[in-house]
């Protein structure tokens, strides 16, 4: 048995395997950015309907600019950590084959070197305008304004996260990755919001080799061929040096 599985390890992990990669808020944790959902995550001191839906932009923008803009200066202040530099170095050693899907909005993965990043839940360092839909950097904009307006049209600005009930970026480019990947890597996920939460079924389905790396256990664990209990940025690094030999 263990003989097979260092076959398998090998016809999987070699210079030819496609692989996709799909964070969550863990492996940001420990660059000092809350989760959602663990013990004082996110979630626990804010509503969900209160702050990240559209109608609750709708009915009060201000009380959402306030949430978005706090996580905005925030995430200026942080640096990447050792989770996010070993998927740098996953991608320098699969160049093209190397997909990084992340729901975290924190531009993390870019700021460490990550070059193909689909921030799949948008990203918390740009807006648009409701009017005239223009995107824009939200260093440009006038962040002392309750409700920033459109330096072009003077619309209604709103940050570029895709809300509960709206439809995530890059489906269509994700789904192909899966359809494809030899390998599925999730890291610091709950494996509790979809469509990101089935994207470990299609892979798997397609006949991927599942791997899951996550400080508890998540909802979506039995459809993963490998579990690494712990912290990313402990566990990612060395992780990652055994994959790319
Ligand atoms: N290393 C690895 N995993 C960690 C770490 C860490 N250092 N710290 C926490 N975790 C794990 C937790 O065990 C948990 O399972 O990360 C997971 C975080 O789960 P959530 O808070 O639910 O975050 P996420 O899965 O990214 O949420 C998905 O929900 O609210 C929406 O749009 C938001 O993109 C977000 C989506």
């Amino acid at each position: 048995m263990q003989q097979k599985n260092a076959i398998d390890e090998v016809m999987r992990f070699n210079k030819k395997s496609k692989i996709v990669v799909l964070t969550g808020a863990g492996i940001s944790s420990e660059s000092g950015i809350r989760t959602f959902r663990d013990s004082d995550g996110l979630w626990e001191n804010h509503r969900i309907d209160d702050v990240a839906t559209y109608n609750a932009f709708v009915t009060n923008p201000a009380v959402v600019w306030s949430f978005y803009k706090e996580r905005w200066l925030q995430s200026n202040m942080v640096s990447p950590n050792k989770g996010h530099n070993a998927l740098v170095q996953l991608e320098n050693h699969y160049q093209d084959k190397f997909t990084l899907v992340t729901q975290n909005v924190d531009g993390l993965h870019s700021k460490a070197g990550s070059k193909n990043v689909l921030e799949m839940h948008g990203s918390l360092h740009r807006c648009y305008c409701t009017k005239c839909r223009a995107k824009m950097a939200m260093a440009s904009v006038n962040m002392d304004a309750e409700i920033p307006n459109c330096p072009s049209c003077g619309g209604k600005l709103r940050p570029d996260i895709v809300w509960f009930g709206e439809i995530p970026y890059y489906l269509y480019e994700i789904e192909n990755a899966l359809k494809c990947c030899d390998i599925f890597i999730l890291i610091g996920s709950s494996g509790m919001v979809y469509p990101a939460a089935g994207f470990v079924m299609t892979a798997k389905l397609m006949g991927a080799k599942t791997i899951c790396v996550n400080l508890d256990k998540p909802d979506n664990l039995s459809f993963f061929d490998e579990f690494h209990q712990g912290k990313s940025g402990d566990i990612l690094p060395s992780l990652v040096a055994g994959w790319i030999g």
